[in-house]
């Protein structure tokens, strides 16, 4: 039996293996598979809070008849008598659950536990290293409307250096030929080898087939490095009034969770061109689909 990957970047993740992960995501999405074994585990190690990608690993884990077991960092664990996360992480392992989803810190050396233990680690969002499955289920909710990711135009929006999501992108949408633009205020924006930046926000939207504003992360943000809330949505933010530079076919999409009149105001949210909600469902399948891939070592 060949030993199993852990999951932790798309650095090398190719256009073969994400056509291979959207069809496997959207057989599932059709009808359910037979489960991949009875009395599992798929542990889900929250160092960081959650709701979507906690919850939707854990409906995944379901749909393969694993049995879902949880540590939410919470008051109750040994962690409030000093027990490291590294430790955590080891003695859970030791339980040998199928898989691992870890979400944690910059400061936790995921890919070190990973050579430690035996069972695979999944990264449901790790610092502002990476989020790859966030980046995969945006990159199949794109394909799902538009078709092929080959020379379409994404672009990612506001606080992008704090965005582990916007770090995945980063590694996966050159590798399907999507071209990739940045939009917002100058220290939150990181300069990457052929990725556009526009200064303004209409003619950053006028060039989008895909405008994917990020949360602001007021949390990984140094004293004084927040533009004020009024500024940040004035210039930055989604309303429907700059929307009218986005085309009517185009899309919009955030990862969630929202802060509703900074990046975005709760109508666009709800216009026709947003895919949020749809993005968390699709999020379901591909985790599903990730994790049988890897339990047959066939991604
Ligand atoms: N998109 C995302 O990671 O959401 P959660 O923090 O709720 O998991």
């Amino acid at each position: 039996m060949p030993t199993l990957s852990s999951f932790l970047d798309l650095k090398s993740f190719t256009q073969q293996q994400f056509e291979k992960l959207f069809l496997r995501a959207e057989k599932l999405r059709k009808s359910s598979e037979a489960p991949v074994s009875q009395g599992e585990r798929l542990a889900l190690l929250f160092f960081e809070p959650s709701t979507r990608t906690r919850m939707s690993f854990e409906s995944a884990g379901y749909r393969c008849g694993l049995g879902p077991l949880v540590f939410d960092g919470g008051p109750n664990t040994s962690l409030e008598k000093g027990e490291s996360v590294e430790d955590s992480i080891l003695n859970i392992a030791a339980m040998k659950p199928r898989l691992i989803v870890v979400r944690c810190s910059d400061g936790v050396d995921l890919a070190s536990l990973s050579r430690q233990v035996s069972s695979p680690i999944i990264n449901a969002g790790w610092g502002v290293k990476a989020h790859p499955t966030q980046a995969l289920l945006d990159a199949v909710t794109i394909r799902r409307k538009l078709g092929d990711l080959q020379g379409k135009k994404i672009l990612i929006l506001g606080d992008i250096r704090h965005s582990r999501v916007a770090a995945s992108h980063f590694e996966l949408l050159p590798n399907l030929g999507a071209k990739i633009a940045v939009c917002g205020p100058t220290d939150f924006l990181v300069q990457k080898p052929g990725v556009e930046v526009f200064k303004s926000l209409p003619e950053a939207l006028e060039w989008a087939d895909v405008s994917m504003a990020l949360r602001v992360q007021f949390e990984r943000h140094f004293e004084g490095q927040s533009p004020s809330s009024e500024n940040y949505r004035r210039q930055y933010g989604l309303n429907l009034e700059v929307l009218k530079h986005l085309s009517s076919q185009a899309l919009i999409l955030h990862p969630g969770p929202i802060n509703y009149g900074i990046e975005m105001e709760l109508e666009v949210s709800q216009d026709p061109r947003s895919q949020i909600l749809e993005q968390v469902e699709t999020g379901v399948y591909v985790r599903e689909a990730l994790v049988r891939m890897i339990l047959e070592n066939s991604l």
